[in-house]
């Protein structure tokens, strides 16, 4: 199989697995699964995520609980809680700390900041929320692919009350809420078949 090959392959076979069996995700195939999130890219550089990773059996229960029952969530290996950062106004630290990375020339570092704080200083704080939320999606989106690609499930989740995770996690609401539940493990029955749009309904090309 070609690269090409491959990775469609890999795209075919990640499906929204509803329920895993018992393996486990071998410590290093995790690591290249978080990897692929970790090396996402995101608005400004600014990585405004952190990944939890939730082994405890009995946290996993609490959250599934919070997340309308669905099993992925107590059966799966590895339950990623994806959080994203609120705390990203020109004036916080993280920001600049963030910003500074580049090594610009304090007037070019200047311009980047004032065309930082044009984004996102004039934006309410819901706003602001969401824009790091998309953020989290970039990573979910490589994680899952990483995953397929070596053969891993996952299913990714949004139905779930949001301070009832952020409670059960005891973050710091200040700085983050979570964003996305992200499962992973080995699916316990075969996937669904898929349904897509074709080709020429998503695609348009302005030649
Ligand atoms: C942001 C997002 C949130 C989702 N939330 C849920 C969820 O809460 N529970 C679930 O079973 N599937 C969830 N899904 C999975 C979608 O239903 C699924 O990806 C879609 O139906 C296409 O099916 P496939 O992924 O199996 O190809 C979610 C998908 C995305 C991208």
């Amino acid at each position: 199989m070609n690269k090409k090959e491959a990775f469609l392959n890999a795209m075919n076979e990640r499906h929204a697995c509803k329920l895993f069996n018992d393996k486990k995700i071998t410590p290093e195939d995790l690591e290249f699964i978080l990897e692929a999130g970790r090396l996402s890219p995101s608005s400004f550089g600014l990585e405004q995520w952190k990944f939890v990773v939730i082994q405890n059996q009995a946290m996993k229960e609490a959250i599934e609980a919070v997340a309308w029952n669905q099993q992925q969530i107590s059966t799966c290996s590895d339950l990623v809680i994806i959080l994203a950062r609120k705390n990203v106004r020109s004036s916080d630290a993280y920001t600049i700390k963030q910003l500074q990375r580049f090594g610009l020339p304090a007037e070019a570092f200047n311009s980047f900041v004032d065309m930082y704080k044009g984004w996102v200083d004039g934006r309410d704080d819901h706003t602001i929320e969401m824009w790091s939320e998309k953020q989290c999606y970039i990573a979910a989106g490589n994680m899952m692919t990483a995953a397929a690609f070596i053969g891993i499930d996952s299913c990714p989740i949004e139905g779930f009350i949001s301070e009832k995770v952020d409670a059960i996690l005891g973050i710091d609401t200040r700085i983050f809420q979570t964003a996305l539940v992200l499962p992973f493990g080995y699916r316990a029955n075969d996937s669904r078949s898929k349904h897509r749009l074709s080709f020429d309904e998503v695609v348009e090309f302005k030649k």
